[in-house]
């Protein structure tokens, strides 16, 4: 089926916006939301990944993810929950680079935190990540449900 699926460009790749996004393009995916400069709270941070709370990287994680400006993109496809998660390859972005060397990860991050993007893992998850990141001034109903 044409599913959504929330992507971040994180705050280490935002300088590679543009090749990322003739990539996603390239592959099939409609942006259908994209909002660009926002920068994260540590609160929104914590609240985004709180199903990571608790473990060694959070504080990492957090901290990394509201240290900058972010790009939030809804993306729409057959299949784009998985589709834009095999795009962007391992999580570790070191893993990436042997394993997945043409994914976005293996080429725009560095290491296990710095990791260029993020996709949701699935359905619930999609619908829970664009609500939360499309959420103000009405945004979330233009790209909620494809
Ligand atoms: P993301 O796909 O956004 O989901 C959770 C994030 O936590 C992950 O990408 C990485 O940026 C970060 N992270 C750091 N260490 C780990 C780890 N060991 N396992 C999973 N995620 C990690």
């Amino acid at each position: 089926p044409v599913e959504r699926t929330l992507a971040l460009i994180k705050p280490d790749a935002t300088g590679n916006t543009n090749e990322i996004l003739n990539r996603v393009e390239q592959e099939g995916f409609v942006v259908v939301g994209k909002i660009e400069g926002r920068v994260w709270s540590q609160q929104d941070a914590a609240t985004f990944y709180s199903e990571h709370s608790g473990k060694a990287f959070f504080d990492t994680l957090v901290d990394f993810m509201s240290s900058g400006p972010i790009v939030q993109l809804c993306l729409e496809k057959v299949g784009a929950i998985k589709a834009w998660r095999e795009l962007a390859g391992p999580t570790n972005s070191t893993d990436a680079k042997t394993l997945e060397p043409s994914s976005i990860r293996a080429l725009y991050g560095t290491c296990g935190t710095k990791n260029a993007v993020h996709g949701s893992d699935s359905f619930a998850s999609a619908l829970r990540e664009i609500n939360f990141c499309f959420d103000q001034a009405g945004e979330a109903a233009a790209v909620v449900a494809p």
